[in-house]
């Protein structure tokens, strides 16, 4: 791989899939008691996608892979290492991995999922970098794959969660590339996490940690196998950390808040977006949120707002982005990257 300082690792395609089932905030209110008008003001969102029966994490990951694949001009045969991010596998064991691997026939190459939720795809496109400029794989693909309309609890009880989720996947590809100077590739990443914040949103059971089984009705029946969110003490974190960690990124390079072209944010709340803007002084062209037509697809949302905005022009070759997330665990992270 010749002289590895001279290496960077280049995001070469994107893709994205989303479920053709859209659901409105209407079509929400008709379950449960909510209505378009508190979901837009406090989320900004207006309608996601859900799956319908027969679909599976897997199809919308198959789907986004090949979309990346074309862009970069290469075959899903032709990829040599698969990580997936996700909170919501297709089978808690082994994965969501296996099961896109498995659609997709990837032969033997390795593939892993990889757990830090609506973070998970900026913590695998950090490991995805250091694979590659370690000279260990030469066409990583990284993913994100959510399917929470699954998991939600459609019913009033669970309106405060089960409003903000969609399914989704978003995949690139990342390929190493000599650096002629032009620093064209992922620049900086940078990563954190929190545990003691873990069970203020989180999913309760099944868990391994109940004896003697994972699971009971009772658990069941207490609604403990859906997701919990304290939503207050969530976005009071999110606002601080996200504009923390992207200045720390930022920082650790040479360049400085008004050289970004484009700031992607995790798709968790249109809110929390525009206090992470309003707190660092943002101008409103230098955004971009898709949140308005899926929800949170967490670990997802990430590729898919590179996947729509390297197709609708926004993002061009030589543009430098900064993509940041924050969610459970508590976890956040940062990339800065020459497009
Ligand atoms: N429809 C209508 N009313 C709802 C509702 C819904 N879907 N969900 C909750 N409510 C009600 C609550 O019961 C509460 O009623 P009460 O005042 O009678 O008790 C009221 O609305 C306000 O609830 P509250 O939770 O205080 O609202 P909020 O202003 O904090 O907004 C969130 C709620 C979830 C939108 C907000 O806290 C949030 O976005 N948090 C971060 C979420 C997030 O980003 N999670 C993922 C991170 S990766």
């Amino acid at each position: 791989m010749g002289n590895t300082n001279r290496l960077r690792a280049k995001i070469t395609g994107t893709g994205m899939c989303v479920p053709d089932q859209v659901i409105t905030n209407d079509d929400l209110a008709q379950r449960m008691d909510t209505s378009d008008e508190w979901i837009r003001q406090r989320s900004g969102i207006q309608e996601r996608r859900w799956i319908r029966p027969g679909e599976t994490p897997a199809d919308l990951g198959k789907q986004a892979i090949e979309q990346a694949c074309e862009q970069a001009g290469c075959e899903p045969g032709d990829i040599d290492c698969l990580l997936l991010a996700t909170l919501s596998s297709q089978h808690d064991f082994p994965g969501s991995s296996f099961f896109v691997h498995e659609a997709l026939d990837m032969g033997e190459i390795p593939c892993m999922d990889l757990r830090a939720q609506c973070s998970g795809f900026l913590y695998a496109l950090s490991i995805a970098d250091s694979l590659v400029i370690a000279g260990k794989f030469k066409r990583v693909l990284v993913i994100g794959c959510e399917v929470h309309s699954t998991g939600i609890d459609v019913s009033t009880r669970g309106r405060d969660v089960a409003v903000l989720f969609g399914d989704g996947a978003g995949a690139v590809i990342v390929e190493p590339q000599e650096d002629e100077g032009d620093e064209a590739g992922i620049i900086e990443v940078r990563m954190h996490a929190e545990g003691k914040h873990a069970r203020r949103l989180w999913i309760e059971a099944p868990t391994s940690a109940n004896t003697p089984v994972r699971i009971t009705h009772e658990m069941i029946d207490d609604a403990r196998i859906f997701p919990q969110m304290e939503g207050r003490y969530v976005f009071k974190h999110a606002v601080t950390r996200m504009p923390e960690v992207l200045l720390e990124t930022l920082n650790a390079t040479s360049h400085k808040l008004e050289d970004v072209n484009l700031f992607l944010f995790h798709q968790a709340n249109l809110r929390i977006n525009e206090a992470v803007a309003q707190r660092l002084e943002l101008s409103e062209d230098r955004l971009f949120n898709n949140i308005q037509k899926y929800g949170n697809c967490s670990a997802a949302s990430i590729p898919m707002l590179l996947a729509e905005t390297t197709r609708d022009g926004r993002l061009k070759p030589g543009h430098l982005i900064s993509m940041t997330a924050f969610g459970s665990g508590f976890t956040w992270a940062s990339a800065l990257v020459r497009w």
